[in-house]
């Protein structure tokens, strides 16, 4: 007979044996008890945390293990995937972080939220991580141009996550108010140490009629990210052109 369903569901909402849910445990310590903040509140703060990350729905799937190196004439995925799993192994270790270039479909974003996602449900203490992206955050902000919002206030829980994916850099349309809140974003984080995953399909040449990373951003800005980013580069093709339009069902979520 199959087993009923409920009982998984029953298994999952039971209360933590450790705390009784309270959320803490006493311990012994060399004959003296300690309260404990218990293992499960630390779950449910990842859960917060990832949650509000603002992670799009659509890379959620996302993992390290996830990324394919679908193309043997292509050196550059192994060694993006090689420098990125070092990239988590070692946070919060190191204050670099990594800017990663390519073309569109080459798996920037992939490989950047496959990395946000595995530091904040591995690493302990919990870590604060948030995903933005460029085009999104122009348009945010010079939506309080005409005062009815703060653009501090959008740009704060950036400022301050410990880790940030800023997703798509140069992309749109800016403005030269724009593009000064923006250094004051990537300065912030320059002057306090923190780190960043910027992806960008941007390279440091102009070609023919497509501008530079410098010429998108400012050369202020790309000169802080050569200090606070391993530069990374993807020389591959577009992945959704090759991989995902052949297969059946086309996009996946
Ligand atoms: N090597 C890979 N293995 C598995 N999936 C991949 C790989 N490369 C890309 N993808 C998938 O292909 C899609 C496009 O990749 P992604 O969005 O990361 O590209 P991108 O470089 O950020 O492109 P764009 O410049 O257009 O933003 C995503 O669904 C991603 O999961
Ligand atoms: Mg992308
Ligand atoms: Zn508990």
């Amino acid at each position: 007979m199959p087993m009923a369903k409920t009982e998984t569901t029953e298994t999952t909402e039971t209360t933590c044996t450790l705390c009784e849910g309270t959320g803490w445990t006493l311990i012994e310590e060399e004959g003296v008890e300690l309260v404990r903040r218990c293992e499960c509140a630390e779950g449910r703060t990842r859960q917060r945390l990832l949650e509000q990350a603002g992670i799009p729905a659509r890379y959620r799937h996302c993992t390290l293990d996830s990324f394919e190196l679908w193309n043997p004439e292509d050196p550059t995925l192994a060694k993006t995937l090689r420098a990125v799993q070092e990239f988590v192994d070692l946070y919060p270790a190191d204050d670099k972080g990594l800017l990663l270039m390519g073309s569109v479909g080459t798996g920037k974003t992939h490989l950047a939220v496959a990395a946000l996602q595995q530091i904040m449900r591995e690493k302990t203490p919990p870590v604060r991580g948030r995903f933005a992206d460029f085009t999104a955050l122009v348009l945010e902000i010079q939506m309080t141009f005409d005062g009815s919002g703060s653009s501090r206030d959008i740009l704060r829980p950036l400022i301050e996550a410990d880790l940030l994916v800023l997703d798509e850099l140069g992309a749109g349309k800016t403005t030269p108010w724009v593009m000064d809140l923006l250094y004051y974003l990537v300065n912030t984080r320059y002057l306090e140490g923190r780190v960043t995953l910027f992806t960008t399909n941007f390279s440091d040449f102009a070609r023919g009629q497509t501008e530079s990373l410098t010429d998108r951003v400012s050369a202020r800005i790309r000169s802080r990210l050569y200090e606070m980013c391993r530069r990374l580069e993807l020389r591959g093709r577009d992945y959704r052109a090759e991989r995902l339009a052949s297969r059946e069902g086309g996009l996946h979520l």
